[in-house]
C-alpha cells in the first residue's frame, strides 16, 4: 500500500464555481472521490491537498519526499510561473503526473509553457476532472 499525494494549486478551491464553462461543475470533493476510486482497487491511498499559496505547495512536495510514493499535481497558474514548484518536484524521487482540467494548449499562449512539465513523467490536459482519474491510474501503473 503506497500513498499518492494529489496536489492542487491556486483557485482550485473554487472548482465547480469558477468559470464552469472552462472547468465544469464538479468540485474538488468529486476529484477526491474519483482518485480514491482508482487508487483503492490498486491497493493505494490518496491524500488530496489544495492551496492558493506557492510556498505551501512547495512544503507539501517536500513532505511527499517522506510520506508519498507518487504525486498527481494540478499546479494551476503556478504551472506557468513557478521555478520553486519545479525545483521541489526535482527533489522528489517518485512518479509525478501533471494534470490540467482544461486544454491549456487551446487557450492563451502564456498557458502553453509549463515549468512542471520539465519534471513530470506524464501530462494530461483537456479531459476535465476525469484527467485526475487518468493521472492517478498512471501513477499506480508506474508504482507497479
Ligand atoms: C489549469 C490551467 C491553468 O492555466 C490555470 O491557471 C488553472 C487551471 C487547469 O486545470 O486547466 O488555474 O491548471
Amino acid at each position: 500500500m503506497a500513498m499518492i499525494y494529489v496536489l492542487n494549486g491556486p483557485n482550485l478551491n473554487l472548482l465547480g464555481k469558477r468559470q464552469p464553462d472552462i472547468y465544469g461543475h464538479d468540485t474538488l470533493e468529486d476529484v477526491e472521490r474519483l482518485c480514491r476510486e482508482v487508487a483503492g482497487p490498486a491497493g493505494h491511498e490518496i491524500k488530496l491537498f489544495q492551496s492558493n499559496w506557492e510556498g505551501q505547495i512547495v512544503d507539501w512536495i517536500h513532505e511527499a519526499r517522506e510520506a508519498a510514493a507518487g504525486i498527481v499535481i494540478n499546479p494551476a497558474a503556478l504551472t506557468h510561473t513557478s521555478v520553486a514548484v519545479l525545483d521541489a518536484l526535482n527533489a522528489f524521487e517518485g512518479p509525478v503526473i501533471e494534470i490540467h482540467i482544461s486544454n491549456v494548449h487551446k487557450r492563451e499562449s502564456f498557458r502553453h509553457h509549463s515549468y512542471v512539465s520539465l519534471r513530470a513523467d506524464g501530462v494530461i490536459a483537456g479531459c476535465g476532472i476525469e484527467g485526475y482519474a487518468l493521472a492517478t491510474k498512471r501513477v499506480c501503473t508506474l508504482l507497479g
